[in-house]
């Protein structure tokens, strides 16, 4: 999603501008663009594409303002071309906005009637026309921006930049996330504090609604009613983390590789490792034992880890799990009981489905507990507690040790829950906490089956279509394989319970049809074995994903057996997961994709 920046100075900024936007590239965008003050006059310089453009356009066309405002934009209205590229301006401001104005047409009319003119497809440009028609109407600048705020739908962050105010800029915050910095003589605006972090590590950020002045003198922050606020500051971890690739061509191949460590990392804060318990690192404002159900909801590869979870919670704490895709959830008027819990999980925090859907449970008085990586976030900050997944900042947009972190974390908490409701005996609740505290060490051992899955991914990159099936807890990691491939390889791929098989997809089987079986050796092997069969009998190609009992059992001539080490079968997904995401990762990269910023996504959706 889009990124913002705005630094005020005591030298040339646009450096600083173009550096901090460098570490929002993650998120994803398809355009950038910064603006200074040139002795008071507003200047631009935009490029469509990498940063790399901007770059060399401000190389070749220099900018000396001190104070400034820039963005990464991905396109959400209007092609990614240079003139929609944001800053965008007036002659009197320009703006920069991450999210959507969603009365943006019925403001353009009106504003059109008065005499503006619109030059470009964005929603973006009403803002600045908006501010600037209060502008016209005598009001100084922050009176100009408190009119036009409350006229605004949707949700957005946005910075301002007015001509002629050296010390000046304005955030606003309604729904996507900013934070202000605190430098030495210098102020700064950050859609997160990894932007800010080379700067400062002094952050605040601002709540729903508010919106802040911004001088050389500090921070004045508004609430929505206009009035003066107290917004606290904190000192923000984010520098902490290195942002780098290491020896890594990807970030994506940087993270696959961290997992053995950020999941030891999540397990040993949910887990007494001497005790051989689950030690939850927080109070829980119920008790698990007094629910009836639990819902879920979450998008993406987050969604998957909860489908993943529904299995653990129904089997371990004998509690119904109801789960849907958030952008579902939160507009079919699901009846909800009050004093239920309520799960959502997201790698960013911010994405906007996913907070609309913790709003409505909030709303309907659920308990909301949220499985977020960034402690910071609008979702963590919103929830009533908050089971953190310490895998680090994920910058690759494609989620890997985010996912497998939030899949340790839901395990720790379905056995918690299980031995809240009485549904879990101790002597198996000690089993699986061995199972789980084993699981680093076998992530290890299962990214040794790289080069493996770097031959296999240099024959899938000739597939035109993939095929991924599962049974039980392999079921949501097959839709995950799905979604990995399709995301970075842009090859299509779908995944399917493998029980389903004959119910429509065998249709597609041929020789030409890859088909990716995980299958550990669980209590629902035996099935997988017939639907492989299945398959088999129709020329169908098998790469099996499976651990060495399973591959002697099943008699079946396979394309690629990858091996996986022995296993508590219910944790499998955690660390099948990583043969899942190298084949998606070596495939991306034999075809020559950006693995680390696919066409058209974005790391953190605060879109809906
Ligand atoms: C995963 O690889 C994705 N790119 C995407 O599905 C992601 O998981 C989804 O957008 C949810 O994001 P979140 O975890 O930040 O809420």
């Amino acid at each position: 999603m889009c990124g913002i920046v705005g630094v005020l100075g005591r030298e040339a900024v646009a450096g600083q501008i173009v550096e901090a936007l460098k570490r929002l590239e993650y998120r994803g965008y398809d355009s950038a663009g910064v603006a200074t003050l040139e002795e008071g006059c507003l200047t631009r310089r935009r490029a469509q594409g990498k940063l790399r453009n901007l770059e060399l356009r401000i190389k070749d066309e220099p900018l000396q303002g001190r104070v400034g405002i820039g963005h990464t934009r991905w396109a959400t209205h209007g092609k990614p071309t240079e003139n929609n590229a944001h800053p965008h301006a007036s002659d009197r401001l320009a703006v920069v906005h991450n999210g959507i104005i969603e009365n943006f047409r019925e403001l353009r009319e009106e504003l059109t009637a008065k005499g503006h003119r619109f030059d470009t497809e964005t929603d973006t440009e009403v803002v600045a026309h908006l501010v600037t028609e209060e502008l016209r109407q005598g009001k100084a600048p922050r009176e100009a921006v408190a009119a036009a705020l409350p006229r605004l739908r949707g949700a957005f962050a946005l910075a301002f930049l007015f001509e002629g105010e050296e010390d000046l800029l304005i955030g606003a915050r309604q729904g996507a996330p900013l934070a202000v910095g605190y430098g030495d003589g210098e102020m700064y605006l950050g859609s997160d504090a990894l932007a800010l972090a080379p700067f400062t590590d002094e952050i605040t950020y601002l709540e729903d609604g508010d919106w802040v002045i911004l001088t050389h003198a500090g921070a004045i922050f508004h609430d929505a009613t206009g009035l003066p606020v107290h917004r606290a500051r904190q000192r923000s971890m984010a520098s902490a983390f290195l942002i780098d690739k290491g020896n890594h061509r990807h970030f994506m191949s940087k993270e696959i590789h961290e997992q053995p460590e950020v999941v030891g990392r999540t397990l040993a804060h949910y887990l007494d490792m001497s005790e051989g318990a689950v030690r939850l690192p927080f109070d829980l404002p119920f008790d698990a034992k007094d629910l009836a159900s639990i819902t879920i909801s979450a998008c993406g590869t987050a969604y998957y880890a909860g489908l993943v979870a529904k299995y653990w919670f129904e089997r371990y704490a004998r509690l119904p799990v109801e789960i849907d895709v958030a952008s579902e959830f939160r507009y079919r008027e699901a009846p909800l009981k009050k004093g239920g819990l309520m799960i959502v999980i997201s790698q960013s925090g911010e994405t906007a489905d996913t907070l609309a859907s913790l709003r409505y449970a909030k709303e309907n008085g659920l308990v909301v507990l949220s499985v977020v990586n960034v402690a910071t976030s609008t979702i963590a900050r919103e929830s009533h507690v908050v089971a953190p997944t310490l895998a680090g900042p994920e910058i690759g947009v494609a989620s890997t040790k985010a996912f497998t972190c939030q899949l340790s974390v839901l395990a720790c908490l379905a056995l918690a829950f299980g031995r809240a409701t009485g549904a879990l005996s101790a002597e198996r609740e000690a089993q699986l906490v061995s199972s789980l505290i084993a699981v680093p060490g076998l992530m290890a051992e299962a990214l040794k089956r790289e080069p493996l899955t770097e031959q296999l991914a240099n024959q899938l990159s000739r597939a035109r279509d993939v095929l991924y099936l599962g049974r039980g807890t392999s079921f949501p990691l097959a839709l995950e394989g799905a979604l990995k491939l399709k995301e970075i390889s842009y090859i299509h791929a779908e995944g399917y319970a493998a029980g389903e098989l004959k119910h429509g997809p065998i249709a597609l089987i041929d020789e030409d049809m890859p088909v990716i079986v995980i299958a550990p050796f669980d209590p629902v092997f035996e099935k997988t074995v017939s639907n492989m069969q299945e398959v088999a009998a129709r020329g169908g190609r098998i790469i099996l994903i499976a651990d060495q009992r399973a591959e002697h059992e099943s008699s079946i001539d396979f394309q690629a057996v990858i091996a996986m080490a022995e296993m508590e079968p219910d944790f499998a997904p955690i660390v099948y997961a990583v043969p899942v995401q190298q084949i998606a990762y070596y495939t991306a990269v034999h075809m020559g994709k950006d693995v680390d910023q696919p066409r058209n996504l974005a790391k953190s959706v605060t879109v809906e």
